[in-house]
């Protein structure tokens, strides 16, 4: 039988009430997206078109946070998952000629090879209904998949409506289903919430199907964490533990070097080349991407930043947006804020902060520096402690300084101000105005000395030093 095309139902109206949160619960995060974004993409990387996501408990909050994402079919009250499927019928029916694919929301660890077997037993089978199995030892609260003697599906029931012996059943529902749209549509309206929830069943159809002869096929996944749903926090740990564990074995056999898998955590939307290398402890996330021969970590946090070949990254640095070239070395302890720029191989020390500054190439501001809005030309050594003050209480203020200028030790920089190519700076100035190219600018009060002045004043009776 030939592929049909597929369009995607995903149920997300449930309150996830044992979520014990204000947040609903598809709008909770693993590795950086929400759960809805993850059946979201999985609904992508397989070519399925989004017939609805259907919504209820928050729907105004999923909207938004997935403008554009829909179309949203508001479910309001969820009567339960038979009711989402009902309410959905028009945008089904719209497509009568599609497979339709109906997932939940708060499944992210499914996987699309296995959607496209299920989608392969399907098609395969030209079956009414084509239901995704796994089976438990603790099959606990899910919905048993009942056979029967020539091992067909029969029907689903529910734990809560299981008799003992059918609770004994290890086969379990995911809530993952392909449905052939005209059979579907010809049961959805026998549902009936005859059941210990009062609910509208989805499940029910398989049995409404079966019963009328129709045929419901089943494909099993072999890893069974893949098809749970979260349901708490604690299973929201759960899974992000496996998403994380995953994406890091799958740079490890791309060739990144990862040293402590299960403290590193990569976003699903980071770059990481061959020859990379993630020490402990390292965190990437957003568009993050990280070249080869690059050493990040350990204890670094990088967010929508790029590290360019053989960079370094070292103990507990903090990057956001920002860009740090070829050869370069950051940290350890430096905070890199939105905009900055770090050209090769030049160097921020420790205890650094810089904000939307382009350092120039082979430029050093290796200790105890604040510098913001700031340009500095190649070359440009800052001493330790100086700092640009680009806030004046109202306005920021830019600060340029030029090729190879040397700005002494806790310089006071006060923006705007420009120094020159080659300038320098003597140690302890307040710069308040420009500093000619090649010149050299002091901007501190002269030192006084006062020879014998403290033995003069001991002698009059003040305490000594301790020897
Ligand atoms: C459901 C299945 C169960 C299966 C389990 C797998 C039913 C009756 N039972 O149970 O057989 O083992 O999933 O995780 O379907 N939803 C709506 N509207 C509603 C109710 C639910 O959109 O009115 C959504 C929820 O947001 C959720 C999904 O449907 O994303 C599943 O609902 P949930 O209440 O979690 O079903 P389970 O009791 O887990
Ligand atoms: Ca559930």
């Amino acid at each position: 039988m030939a592929d049909q095309p597929v369009q995607a139902l995903i149920l997300a109206a449930g309150k996830g009430t044992r979520m014990k949160s204000p947040k609903a619960k598809v709008l909770h995060e693993a590795l950086g997206l929400p759960l809805l974004g993850h059946v979201l993409r999985t609904v992508d990387a397989i070519g399925a078109h989004p017939v609805g996501v259907v919504v209820g408990h928050q729907a105004d909050e999923v909207t938004a946070a997935f403008e554009g994402r829909g179309p949203f079919i508001r479910q309001d009250p969820p009567l339960g998952t038979g009711h989402a499927v009902q309410i959905a019928r028009e945008h089904i029916g719209a497509h009568p000629d599609h497979s339709l694919l109906v997932l939940s929301g708060d499944v992210p660890l499914l996987r699309e090879e296995t959607l496209r077997r299920l989608l392969a037993t399907h098609s395969a089978s030209g079956a009414a209904a084509t239901l995704l199995t796994a089976n438990l030892r603790t099959p606990g609260a899910y919905g048993r998949v009942l056979r029967d003697a020539e091992g067909s599906v029969r029907a689903i029931v529910e734990a809560k409506d299981a008799s003992p012996s059918q609770r004994t059943v290890g086969e379990i529902n995911v809530g993952v289903y392909v449905f052939d749209v005209p059979a579907l549509l010809s049961v959805l309206d026998q549902l009936r919430p005859q059941n210990a929830q009062g609910e509208y069943y989805l499940t029910d159809v398989i049995g409404l199907l079966a019963s009328a002869g129709r045929r419901v096929a089943a494909a099993a996944t072999d890893d069974e964490a893949e098809g749970r749903g979260v349901n708490t926090l604690a299973e929201l740990a759960a899974v992000t533990r496996v998403l994380r564990e995953r994406r890091v074995e799958e740079l490890m056999t791309a060739g990144v070097v990862v040293e402590d898998p299960a403290t590193t955590t990569v976003g699903l939307d980071v770059r990481v080349e061959a020859g990379a290398t993630l020490r402990p402890f390292t965190l990437l996330e957003g568009r993050t991407s990280v070249a080869a021969g690059a050493v990040i970590g350990p204890f670094a946090r990088l967010v929508d930043s790029e590290v360019a070949m053989g960079a370094q990254i070292l103990d507990h640095c903090l990057l956001r947006q920002c860009i740090v070239g070829a050869g370069a070395s950051i940290g350890p302890f430096a905070h890199l804020r939105p905009e900055t720029v770090i050209a090769n191989r030049a160097k921020v020390g420790n205890f650094v902060e810089l904000k939307k500054t382009h350092l120039g190439e082979g430029s050093k501001v290796p200790h105890l520096s604040y510098v913001g809005d700031a340009t500095l030309g190649p070359g440009v050594n800052v001493g330790a402690g100086a700092i640009t003050c680009n806030y004046d209480g109202v306005h920021k203020h830019p600060t340029r300084i030029g090729a190879g200028a040397f700005i002494g030790s806790n310089t006071t920089l006060v923006a705007p101000v420009t120094v020159g190519d080659g300038a320098y700076v003597a140690a302890g100035s307040a710069i308040t105005e420009d500093v000619p190219a090649g010149a050299l600018a002091v901007g501190r009060t002269r030192q006084v000395v006062k020879a014998g002045w403290a033995v003069a004043r001991r002698a009059k009776g003040a305490p000594g030093p301790k020897h």
